[in-house]
């Protein structure tokens, strides 16, 4: 009977250690294997198909600006890795959706977080980036008040872990990146130019992107990269961002439910220099093309590398009140208008950016006006949320 017993107990034994060996050897095979496909993926997306093109990183790449960003490099030959962690903080769907149409144009987006030094190391193992177009951040200046951390895991700490990523990498990528027009924060002198103070930011979101400014400006003496930062007035247009006003307005507009407009100082409307995506897309390429090149290698410096900054805007400033009459007469309805004073949660009563520099040296040149722009941005929101079928079947 012990015999009997003692030979089931080995039996049952070995047959689970071999049931493990199995198990273990396929989770390996699969893990393996879906590793090497995970790199072919993104070695593919990366591959230039043009002479002296560039292969370049997207952070933010299901984002808004990174979207359009990647398709125009695709578009004209150079490599596109997308890296994107597709938070919550406004609709997952639509960064999805973006993300669909930018797969249908062969660019992979890895899902992932800035902070992951890790995996920004893989990337940099498995393709030579030229580039990186640094798009990924927390965006918008009044959710600060309600998660300021945000704003500080991705746009300070994400920057650092990857100008770290950016500096150890062989050879050294050149960076553009995304600052923004709320670095001029309280100034008052207009317009905007590069050459003003920007020591007294209205918001968190403002305050991050300044010290952005600054801790490139550190990577590009310490390390020497090829930094340009490029500040970004109010951008809109088709597969825009629903936290933005012209955005919601529409949603509301649509939805027969009142839009807050907000007013300044003494009973002023507030204005915006508002710029349109396909030209905010030509700057980011005239800023990638002109980029020079990084000189450190092996971490270290080895001569001084370009550091620039150039306002990207429109150079005329359109009042709030203006924006929702066009709205009103592209959507051919009328707005529930609140007009409330604007509470001091970070805006700013106006915007408008001196581009003679990115004229200089990008040759930046916008040619979109509002009245054009949101005509594309309407056209575009109807088709996505369904308007178009909804009236054909009504
Ligand atoms: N749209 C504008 O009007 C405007 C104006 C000034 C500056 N900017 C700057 O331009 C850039 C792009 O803006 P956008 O309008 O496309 O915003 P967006 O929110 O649509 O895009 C940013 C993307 O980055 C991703 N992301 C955020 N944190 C991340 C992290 N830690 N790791 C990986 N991915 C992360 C988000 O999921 C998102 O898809 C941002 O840096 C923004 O601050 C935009």
């Amino acid at each position: 009977m012990f015999f009997w017993a003692l030979l089931l107990i080995a039996f049952t034994a070995s047959y689970l250690s071999f049931q493990s060996f199995v198990e273990y050897r396929s989770r390996y095979f699969t893990s393996s294997c879906s590793a090497i496909q995970w790199e072919n993926q993104v070695r593919n997306s990366g591959h230039i198909h043009r002479s002296s093109g560039m292969s370049v990183l997207v952070t933010g790449a299901a984002g808004f600006v990174g979207s359009h960003v990647s398709l125009a490099l695709k578009k004209r030959g150079d490599g596109v890795v997308g890296l994107d962690n597709f938070n919550n903080y406004y609709d997952p769907s639509l960064k999805k959706a973006r993300n669909l149409l930018l797969n249908s144009h062969r660019i992979f987006v890895v899902e992932g977080d800035l902070n992951d030094a890790k995996l920004l190391a893989k990337l940099f193992d498995a393709v030579a980036f030229t580039h990186v177009m640094h798009l990924a951040a927390q965006a918008g200046v009044r959710y600060a008040m309600e998660n300021p951390n945000s704003y500080v895991q991705s746009n300070i700490a994400g920057l650092v872990t990857l100008l770290e990523a950016c500096k150890s990498a062989n050879p050294q990528p050149a960076v553009v990146w995304a600052s923004s027009s709320s670095v001029y924060g309280l100034n008052e002198k207009i317009p905007f130019s590069e050459a003003d103070w920007t020591d007294q930011p209205a918001s968190l979101y403002a305050a991050t992107k300044k010290a952005g400014e600054e801790i490139t400006h550190t990577y590009n003496h310490i390390y020497g990269l090829s930094i340009t930062g490029l500040r970004f007035f109010t951008v809109y247009g088709p597969w825009g961002r629903p936290d933005m006003a012209y955005f919601s307005f529409t949603r509301n507009i649509l939805q027969g439910k009142p839009i807050t407009i907000f007013r300044g100082k003494n009973q002023g409307d507030l204005a915006r220099d508002f710029t349109y995506i396909d030209d905010i897309v030509k700057g980011c390429l005239g800023s990638l093309d002109t980029s020079g090149t990084s000189t450190g290698s092996g971490g270290k410096k080895r001569g001084p590398a370009p550091y620039r900054i150039f306002n990207l805007g429109n150079t005329s400033p359109v009042r709030v009140t203006e924006l929702v009459n066009i709205l009103e007469r592209h959507l051919k309805l009328k707005a529930k208008r609140n007009i409330v004073d604007m509470p001091g949660n970070g805006d700013v009563p106006f915007t408008h950016a001196n581009i003679s520099l990115a004229e200089k040296e990008l040759g930046f040149e916008p040619i979109t006006d509002l009245q054009t722009g949101l005509n594309k941005f309407v056209r575009w929101y109807l088709s996505y949320y369904g308007y178009n079928n909804r009236n054909a079947v009504e």
